[in-house]
């Protein structure tokens, strides 16, 4: 193989070998979280759809299990697409998905799948009732574009959910079915919601508790008689290749949803700034918590993909949760990940001058998580921002990446970087006053990986996104999960996260290490950094 097999991630999700693309029907049953996803059993390209299964104790450690779902029957003989689970009342849970039963033209229906045991608390056996198809497209539905439906939630003797598609104006929109026997299922006239973005694949729908609570709420939990919940509406644009999301209210009576925020289906509040894509929640009732998990693809060429023989993670599986301020989530590596922490460095009150960097010693970084507090003395020299880029992080962090000398920042992390840092992949934050005068300090945080490789035929997009933090006080924090291929990372305790897949060609193995940078005019004291080797878990019999 001409890709060295040293950078294969180590404790992401991944199967032995193969594509993968979505995760599907996240679960946690009888004891054991379950997760399905998208794999061609043939090859490390798309294509041949089955939903493989994997088990878990601890979302951490993963034993893989024969495919779930495979093609069988003339309603998903040709793929069996995204889907979701949703638990019956009685605790069985139910898994809907999208099956295509045309060869020629992608049509697509939705199937309901059952447990054929339900004492088995490895869901190893699925059953297709003879009802299958339960839901086509009919009435102006585009049939090419119907697909991925969601948990379904419950009320008033009802189940409803979501199905993503789009209109023949280019709207993507979210269609409502309703069953009060989960058999039969009849679709609202007006969407759930819609914006002008083309196709949503991928929908999610769900509530949160209100005031920054970190609890997480069973999707069927109504708003009614809780003042306090609010609801998320994320969707994957199938045209721009990632999750955005929205919060606001649910009118259960209308079957309507309201973005708080008018204009949120234009700001695009993302989960994630990089590489993250066609992501679903569930609910952990085990920990109470909401968990997301999304897929991230290669940045290297097809060919590369096909000669290492694997293509795709999944991201470490996030809890989510609502912020204080109500206007956009927050999210955390699950505190799983953490028992994998071993050797760990620390360092303490470091100024680091203009200019000027510093490497953590004494463990390898190849594989590890970073935790570290910055503090900026004086915010006086920050650059003004640019009215023209203003809004705009991407082009922002494009015109301004980790090379680009600043006023306060870039300040923040190389990782997987060499002993000469000809390779190095920048995380960092640079701060901005306000363009038009008063206001707060605006705050850009960017993963640059520009530099990641001598290789030359991989695809290097800078990624960034703002982080709505105050940061008059000086003080920011980022969070880095490293691993070979991986850099994930968690801007101001989760506000701002931004995953990217980078393929050094020295930094590799034990040739890997971490420094923590500062290319801007002023001082940033590090005022804690812990950085922790991270080991490798079960990972599905790799
Ligand atoms: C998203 C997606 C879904 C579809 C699946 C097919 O990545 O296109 O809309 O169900 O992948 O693998």
């Amino acid at each position: 193989s001409i890709v060295d097999p040293l950078l294969r991630t180590g404790y992401h999700f991944q199967p032995r070998k193969n594509w993968i693309n979505d995760p599907n029907a996240p679960l946690y049953y009888k004891g054991w979280y379950h997760i399905f996803y998208q794999y061609n059993p043939k090859g490390a390209v798309w294509g041949n759809i089955v939903w493989a299964h994997s088990v878990s104790r601890d979302l951490i450690n993963w034993v893989a299990l024969k495919p779930a779902i495979e093609p069988s029957i003339p309603s998903d003989k040709y793929g069996c697409w995204s889907g979701s689970a949703t638990t019956m009342p009685d605790g069985t849970p139910t898994i809907m998905y999208t099956g295509v039963n045309r060869p020629d033209v992608n049509y697509q229906v939705q199937n309901v799948a059952y447990p054929r045991n339900r004492s088995d608390p490895l869901l190893r056996e699925w059953a297709k009732p003879s009802h299958n198809p339960i839901i086509v497209p009919g009435g102006g539905v585009n049939a090419t574009q119907f697909r991925d439906p969601t948990t379904a939630w419950r009320a008033g003797g009802h189940w409803r959910l979501l199905i993503g598609s789009v209109t023949g104006s280019a709207r993507g929109v979210a269609y409502v079915y309703r069953s009060r026997d989960f058999k039969r299922w009849t679709r609202v006239p007006r969407p759930l919601h819609s914006a002008a973005t083309g196709m949503w694949e991928c929908p999610d729908f769900y509530p949160v508790e209100a005031a920054g609570r970190r609890e997480g709420l069973e999707t069927s939990v109504s708003g009614s008689g809780r003042a306090r919940v609010k609801y998320v509406l994320k969707n994957s644009l199938d045209l721009r290749r990632y999750d955005y999301y929205t919060i606001g209210t649910y009118d259960r009576r209308a079957e309507r949803y309201v973005p708080d925020d008018p204009a949120g289906d234009e700001r695009h509040l993302r989960y994630d700034y990089g590489n993250f894509y066609a992501s679903k929640t569930f609910y952990d009732p085990a920990k109470r918590r909401r968990i997301l998990w999304g897929w991230a693809n290669e940045s290297d060429t097809s060919a590369d993909d096909v000669a290492k023989g694997w293509a795709g993670i999944q991201a470490i599986p996030r809890t989510v949760w609502l912020d204080r301020s109500g206007k956009q989530l927050l999210q955390w590596p699950i505190e799983e990940v953490e028992a994998l922490r071993g050797k760990s460095a620390t360092l303490k009150d470091r100024v680091i001058k203009p200019g000027q960097h510093l490497e953590v010693m004494g463990l390898q970084t190849a594989q590890a998580d970073v935790d570290v507090s910055f503090e900026v003395p004086t915010l006086a020299g920050a650059e003004r921002l640019d009215p023209a880029l203003d809004g705009d992080a991407q082009r922002l962090c494009g015109a301004r990446g980790a090379a680009v000398e600043g006023g306060v920042g870039p300040f923040g992390l190389w990782v997987l970087a060499s002993a000469d840092r000809r390779e190095r992949t920048a995380v960092f934050f640079r701060v901005f006053s306000p363009a038009r005068g008063g206001g707060k300090p605006v705050v850009l945080m960017c993963t640059d990986p520009t530099k990641s490789s001598l290789n030359p035929n991989l695809y290097q997009p800078t990624f960034a996104g703002f982080v709505d933090t105050d940061i008059s006080n000086g003080k920011i924090s980022l969070r880095t999960l490293i691993d070979r291929s991986v850099v994930e990372s968690f801007g101001a305790g989760g506000k701002t996260c931004i995953l990217s897949r980078v393929y050094p060609s020295l930094a590799i193995g034990k040739n890997a290490r971490l420094y923590v940078f500062n290319s801007g005019k002023a001082d940033v004291k590090v005022s804690r950094l812990m950085a922790w080797e991270m080991k490798k878990p079960l990972m599905n019999g790799a």
